[in-house]
């Protein structure tokens, strides 16, 4: 049952709350930086990114965020699409219209207004780089202007389902924090990235280099034992609470499956991907009939529903 951080204290986690705490008390005074949470599935990076960014907004930080969506549907640089658009919402008209300005018009491309964006930058040059490094620094210079008339914090939620070319813009916008009072706040799965072929590692690594990285393992047993009772509107007897704490280990007992499910969705993406080479077509046909049941959040089952048309496969 999600619980509204907003009604009720963030349990546990007061060192890393403190250490995003820092990073807003320094945004808000003199210049920001990348922060990335990461943990497991359902271990409260959200929570914890959220309740900061309350504490941002009380302190006066203009403050908008975007979440990856973990399906081929999804269009490029999706969450800078729902950071921009946030930030036009938010903004006031002065602030918009300079942050326009700003970017020299290059915005359009990623509100839906004009030409598409363009594909993220490839190693051997050509249009395509150019065109990317304009909205690159068109986006950075959006941000760079916005900051200069109050604190902006970027929060960019499920990084390990982003598209690539996001997270090279993310690389490019982080090298400004330093300079103005700009932060950005990006969450991930870090087991979810872990397989070495996993097609993000490459681009997270010079992130990570770059980065304060809060690392979120389990609430500790009294932490456990109050988020049951928030949870469950009662406290639960020692011994179920010993149970799920495991002496501390708070998600033990959920690891395993959660565990175990990361592999099969990883697996499944991976084979995917090497089918895409392979057979094109029954690589299209399996992406639309399987669903890992993952809505952005933790997901638990993996269907496939190959419709009602008679398939016949040439392999
Ligand atoms: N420290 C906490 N205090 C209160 N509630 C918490 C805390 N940590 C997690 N929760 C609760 O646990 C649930 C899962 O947390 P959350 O969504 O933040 O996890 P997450 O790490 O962002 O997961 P995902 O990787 O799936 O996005 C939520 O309902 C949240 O309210
Ligand atoms: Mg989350």
């Amino acid at each position: 049952m999600p619980i509204d951080v907003a009604a009720h204290e963030l349990i546990g986690r007061e060192h890393p709350a403190a250490l995003l705490r820092a990073e807003i008390t320094r945004v808000i005074g003199s210049h920001g930086g990348l922060v990335l949470v990461t943990g497991e599935a359902g271990i409260g990076k959200t929570t914890l990114v959220t309740s900061a960014a309350g504490e941002a907004r009380r302190l006066g930080a203009l403050v908008v965020g975007g979440a990856c969506w973990d399906s081929d549907g999804a269009p490029g640089y999706w969450p800078w699409v729902q950071v921009i658009r946030a930030l036009r919402r938010a903004a006031e008209p002065e602030e918009w219209a300079a942050a326009e300005q700003a970017a020299g018009g290059s915005l359009a491309a990623l509100l839906g207004e004009a030409h598409p964006a363009p594909e993220s930058p490839q190693a051997d040059g050509g249009p395509a780089v150019a065109d990317a490094f304009r909205l690159f620094d068109a986006v950075t210079s959006a941000l760079v202007t916005l900051s200069q008339r109050r604190p902006l914090v970027i929060v960019l939620e499920d990084l390990h389902a982003s598209d690539a070319a996001s997270l090279r813009l993310l690389e490019f916008a982080a090298r400004q924090t330093w300079f103005e009072r700009l932060l950005l706040i990006g969450t991930y799965r870090d087991a979810e990235v872990e397989p070495v072929d996993h097609p993000l590692r490459d681009l997270l690594s010079p992130l990570v280099a770059k980065a304060t990285t809060i690392t979120l393992n389990g609430l500790d047993e009294a932490g456990v034992g109050a988020l049951m009772t928030l949870t469950a509107g009662q406290a639960p007897p020692s011994e179920l609470r010993a149970a799920a704490g495991l002496g501390g280990r708070t998600r033990r007992l959920g690891d395993e499956a959660e565990r175990a499910r990361k592999t099969v969705t990883a697996r499944i993406r991976d084979a995917l991907r090497k089918l895409d080479r392979a057979h094109p077509e029954l690589a299209a046909h399996l992406r639309a009939a399987v669903s890992t049941g993952s809505t952005g959040s933790t997901g638990s089952t993996c269907r496939y529903r190959p419709g009602d048309a008679p398939i016949t496969w040439r392999l």
